[in-house]
């Protein structure tokens, strides 16, 4: 790929996604959009720019994005998070949910790719709740990516991508595929009802529900924006809090040098102020 093009196709998906390519991305952008070029027949990235250049370009956008952007993602990733839910942000939830009169746990997962976030947070939630006076609970999650939410929708993991998912929680939570399905697991309705897949680009527009969330995981995600997108995003984000909800990053992104009022709880943690 040529320098120009190269810059014509970081710009464009900086535009459109704020995911940031930086200068030294030029093999991995050729290497992710060679399979793109064959599935529309296109013999190399310099007709590809002109395709983008015409009026067909605007089309091609989500297909841009969808190719370049990093998906991935699996079941209880940074568990710590999991552990923090159950002995932080879930107890205290709970005692202010009869003062506040909050109908409903409301959680977003920012950036959900395949789905295996919402997903396991929704198992835990079901674990949890299992044992406890009932609170109902809904998950809405959002991605830039049209191709990675169909896969999300259909809720289906080969086996090793549940590698990480103790067996009893498999048992419960997972049927098992049949026929063409054999080797594959579907998250059973019971959970996958309660998450909601919806497209959002992060960085722009209003999101398609109101705000109030009680937690927001917003993970590895951020790590492919500069900084002003960073706080562009943290400040989208805190909006959509309750007062006193909790917002997690990837344990390895930092808002250190962004400017907020939420306070670190614990690694990747953070509470907005008013709880
Ligand atoms: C590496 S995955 C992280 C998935 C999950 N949160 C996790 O931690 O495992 C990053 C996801 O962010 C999405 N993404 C990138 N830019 C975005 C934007 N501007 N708005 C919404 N989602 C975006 C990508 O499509 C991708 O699915």
């Amino acid at each position: 790929m040529q320098a120009a093009e190269y810059h014509f196709i970081r710009d464009l998906v900086y535009q459109h996604s704020r995911i940031n390519l930086g200068s030294d991305k030029r093999e991995l952008v050729s290497a992710r959009l060679a399979k793109r070029l064959r599935a529309i027949r296109l013999p190399g990235v310099r007709e590809y720019c002109e395709l983008l250049r015409s009026p067909k370009g605007q089309e091609e956008l989500a297909h841009l994005i969808d190719a370049i952007s990093t998906n991935h993602t699996y079941f209880f990733r940074e568990e710590d998070h999991f552990t923090t839910l159950n002995t932080v942000i879930l107890p205290e939830l709970e005692l202010r949910r009869a003062r506040e009169g909050w109908p409903q746990l409301r959680i977003w997962s920012a950036a959900c790719s395949s789905g295996e976030e919402p997903y396991s947070i929704a198992i835990h939630l079901a674990e949890y709740f299992r044992q406890r006076p009932a609170w109902p609970w809904q998950i809405d999650a959002t991605d830039i990516s049209h191709r990675i939410l169909k896969r999300a929708e259909q809720a289906v993991y080969p086996e090793d991508a549940l590698s990480r998912v103790p067996r009893h929680l498999v048992k419960t939570y997972f049927e098992t595929g049949y026929g063409p399905q054999d080797g594959n697991f579907r998250v059973r309705a019971l959970v996958r009802d309660r998450v909601r897949f919806r497209h959002l680009n992060l960085l722009e527009g209003t999101p398609p529900f109101p705000a109030g969330f009680h937690v927001i995981f917003c993970r590895n995600v951020m790590i492919y924006f500069d900084r002003p997108t960073q706080q562009e995003l943290v400040n989208r984000l805190s909006r959509m809090l309750v007062p006193g909800g909790f917002l997690l990053v990837g344990h390895s992104e930092s808002l250190t040098g962004i400017n907020h009022s939420l306070k670190l709880v614990r690694a990747a943690t953070y509470r907005a102020p008013g709880a």
